[in-house]
């Protein structure tokens, strides 16, 4: 592929691409134009799910394919950051080092390595005990519930500001604060000085994230139920990308996913007013992705109180809706909004 193929679904902010990542990212397209990457791969999985895992032990082979695309589309301070979950070795009762060795080798490659800002761990306390094996029968084990987060950078100090992911104060720590802090020795020994009543409109958050998977009735599913369309078997929560699209990108900047599942990048950064590219492999996920922007996508067919109206943007970039006509019916020639709206396919609205 030479050429950057015309967008799957288009959003006032994004881009949907159906393709090969690998492919879609050489045509150079977006060079240097990345703020964030944030996504989620494939996991090397024991049991395989519908999207062709890749085994363990040709999993950092597999992702190297990507790395250097990675590198070429993030900006100088941008930062690239990887969901990635743990696996099991076949037969027993022990931990692949897949993930660990992913990591290493991503800060590791000749030219173009990649510095490990921080780890961070998604803990997800709706997760499952599994394998039953080890877990609920023989009771080795317990059960698994968090995911390595690799936050990786191309220099030392990537664009990021933990003011905008500041957590509310516990309670304890309000109290503190309406009582004022006498400063004094900590048991470690640590000075703890009287900066520390001061009210910084709220805690720094540690690098464990907890946000529960449990979609089970979300607008997203329903319609994909409706349409008889399988939802992708892996997602991640919302809060998830929102917390690294706050930290590590402004309103305006560009965040790409490449293995966009059903694209819950793309709905968050849309959500923050950030711009996004989301590129995925299997047509039917990304159909069903479309329908987490129904309330976004220009061009696109909406029954508004039992009539059918378009999708479009007023000049000033707000949604609203106009009655169903032609696209450029009823508008100047030289209208570009106009046109520009009008970006999602005629195949999309079948
Ligand atoms: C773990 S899922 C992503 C889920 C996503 N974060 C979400 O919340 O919906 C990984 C996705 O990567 C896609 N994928 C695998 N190889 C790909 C490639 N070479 N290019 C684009 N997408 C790919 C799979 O089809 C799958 O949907």
């Amino acid at each position: 592929m030479d050429a950057l193929p015309q967008p799957y679904y288009s959003t006032k902010h994004g881009d949907a691409y159906l393709g090969d990542s690998k492919e879609i990212l050489a045509t150079g397209a977006f060079d240097g134009a990345a703020d964030l990457i944030m996504t989620s791969p494939p996991f090397a999985l024991r049991r395989k799910k519908q999207y062709g895992n890749v085994d363990a032990d040709q999993y950092v082979a597999w992702f190297m394919e990507f790395a250097s695309l990675f590198h070429r589309v993030l900006k100088p301070r941008g930062s690239l950051v990887i969901d990635i979950g743990g696996s099991w070795n076949p037969g027993e009762p022990t931990r692949s080092l897949y993930h660990y060795e992913l990591l290493i080798e991503l800060c590791r490659i000749p030219g173009h390595k990649f510095y490990l800002s921080q780890e961070f761990f998604w803990y997800n306390p709706a997760r499952l005990p599994s394998p039953a094996e080890w877990v609920t029968v023989r009771r080795e084990r317990v059960k698994d519930a968090v995911n390595c987060v690799w936050w990786l950078s191309k220099e030392p100090h990537p664009k990021a500001d933990n003011r905008r992911v500041l957590r509310p104060y516990s309670e304890s720590m309000r109290e503190l604060l309406r009582r004022g802090y006498k400063a004094q020795l900590r048991p470690s020994g640590h000075d703890i000085s009287t900066k520390f009543g001061k009210d910084n409109q709220g805690a720094i958050p540690p690098n464990l994230l907890e946000f529960a998977n449990t979609e089970s009735n979300s607008r997203y599913l329903r319609a994909c139920r409706q349409a008889g369309l399988a939802p992708n078997p892996a997602r991640y929560p919302h809060g998830l990308p929102e917390f690294f699209i706050k930290f590590l990108t402004d309103p305006g900047d560009l965040v790409l996913d490449p293995f966009a599942g059903s694209n819950v990048t793309g709905e968050s950064s849309e959500r923050l007013g950030r711009k996004w590219v989301a590129i995925e492999l299997v047509e039917e996920y990304l159909k069903g992705s479309r329908f987490r922007f129904e309330e976004f996508c220009v061009g696109d067919w909406v029954d508004s109180s039992g009539q059918k109206m378009f999708i479009i943007t007023d000049p000033d970039g707000r949604y609203t809706t106009a009655p169903k006509r032609r696209p450029n019916s009823g508008r100047s020639k030289g209208s570009n909004r106009a046109k520009s709206i009008m970006k999602v396919s005629a195949e999309r609205n079948s």
